[in-house]
């Protein structure tokens, strides 16, 4: 197993370029599933879970071709005559579910192991069923494995109520969706720009989606789906990563490949806490040396609201700014991991349900030896680890490396005191 050592770095300084975004390329690479032809992905981040999703395609019967020089993957469908996803791949990758929408409208079938629970929730899929179900699907939950099969005519268009704006669920019913004959509706849809990046390549692909970013998302069903090129969006949790870097290092940092306004909240909550963020030219550049930081209160939402990814990296600056924060979590019902290793590098955070209340820190956090329970906690704990004093140790870095590419040599070329060590 690797670790991250980490001593205490100062200000960070210098420019530091975003890559694509996990959560868009994920869905995005199932969605060729749905495709006749060659599709072409660009700025493709290299990342552990981008790795598993090209097992997973392959074992469908898919070519995939990677080129990380260029960032590019290219998909050549199989002869979709295999819908049975292998357990193992299932296992290292709760994202994996998104192949059971497109598997289902291209063959008819998908058989896949439920994804499973994780550190942070529980994570149903029982939205997805519903509104595969309500699309004509026939869905058998048993040995931990959930089997979607169609009617011999296929699919049918219909009115689907999210009663959460789940990220997941959404992708999977508008991606069912697009062969689906007739027309579908998804209300109270999720919103989050990944949905509107993997919208973009469907209709590029010849689907028709219209709403896509809003709570409502209308899809006219297509006899079929051509190959096309596309290029992802930037990761926009990575992007509020490295504004945290900067303004927990009190340091000075621009930020290439940028979108602004896939970060708003991410924005006002770092100008409230007195850091500066400036929209440049070449991209956002945000400083954490102009004020003393201070505290102030987050509460999670769906997009646009403020980004659950983002809690526990937020988390971390406010340990260190003067005064009292309040952190409210209200879309996983365990995402407070990160608080215990916290408060062992000295942040004396209280939990109560889904409120964690953060002491600013007057004395400096210290460092210790800690662990990332996912992947935004992970981040979070190498981020404190560059102001703690003396050295910390973040294990099970596994989780990192799932969702940021390149992340400590990206810290290493901001001036972060960062290695990476194998047990
Ligand atoms: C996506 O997960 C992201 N993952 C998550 O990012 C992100 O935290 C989450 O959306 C919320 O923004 C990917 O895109 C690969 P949800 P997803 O379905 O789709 C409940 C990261 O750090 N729910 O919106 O699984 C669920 O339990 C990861 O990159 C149901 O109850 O999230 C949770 O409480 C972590 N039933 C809430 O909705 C369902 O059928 C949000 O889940 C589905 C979800």
């Amino acid at each position: 197993m690797a670790k991250y050592i980490v001593e205490q770095s100062g200000p960070l300084r210098g420019e530091v370029t975003i890559s694509g975004s996990k959560n868009a390329v994920l869905p995005i690479m199932a969605a060729t599933l749905l495709s006749d032809g060659v599709c072409e992905i660009n700025d493709v981040p290299h990342l552990l879970d981008v790795d598993v999703m090209c097992e997973i395609l392959r074992s469908l019967g898919s070519t995939v071709k990677e080129d990380w020089n260029a960032h590019t993957i290219t998909v050549e469908p199989g002869k979709g005559d295999i819908s049975e996803v292998p357990h193992e791949l299932v296992k290292k990758m709760r994202a994996s579910i998104f192949v059971m929408g497109p598997l289902l409208a291209k063959t008819g079938f998908a058989s896949i192991a439920l994804p499973g629970g994780c550190s942070i929730g529980n994570r149903p899929i029982d939205l997805h069923n519903k509104g595969l179900r309500l699309l004509g699907a026939r869905i058998l939950t048993g040995d931990g494995i959930v089997e979607a099969s169609a009617p011999r005519n296929g699919l049918k268009g219909a009115l689907v109520y999210l009663d959460f704006p789940s990220v997941g669920a959404t992708e999977n019913i508008m991606m069912a969706a697009t062969l689906a004959k007739g027309s579908t509706v998804i209300e109270n849809a999720a919103e989050e720009p990944e949905i509107v990046d993997l919208a973009n390549f469907l209709n590029k692909m010849g689907a028709k989606i219209k709403g896509a970013g809003t709570d409502t998302i209308r899809i006219e069903g297509v006899e079929t789906l051509h190959g096309t090129r596309h290029a992802v969006i930037p990761d926009r949790i990575e992007t509020g990563t490295f504004m945290v870097a900067a303004a927990i290092t009190r340091g000075d940092v621009l930020i290439k490949n940028s979108v602004p306004d896939h970060v708003r909240p991410v924005i006002a909550k770092l100008m409230e806490c007195g850091a500066s963020v400036n929209d440049e030219v070449d991209g956002l550049r945000v400083r954490g040396d102009l004020n003393e930081l201070v505290s102030t209160d987050i509460k999670t939402l769906p997009y646009p609201g403020f980004p659950t990814d983002m809690q526990a990296l937020f988390m971390a600056l406010l340990t260190t700014v003067d005064g009292t924060s309040a952190v409210i979590e209200t879309v996983f019902e365990n995402r407070f991991m990160h608080a215990a290793e916290l408060s062992r590098m000295g942040a004396n955070i209280r939990v109560d349900g889904r409120t964690a209340i953060v002491p600013g820190n007057k004395h400096q956090l210290t460092g210790a030896h800690v662990i990332s329970t996912d992947l935004r906690a992970g981040a979070a704990l190498v981020l404190a680890g560059l102001v703690a004093k003396g050295t910390t140790e973040v294990s099970e870095i596994y989780h990192i490396e799932r969702g940021y590419e390149n992340f400590h040599e990206k810290l290493t070329a901001l001036g972060a005191k960062i290695e990476r060590i194998e047990d």
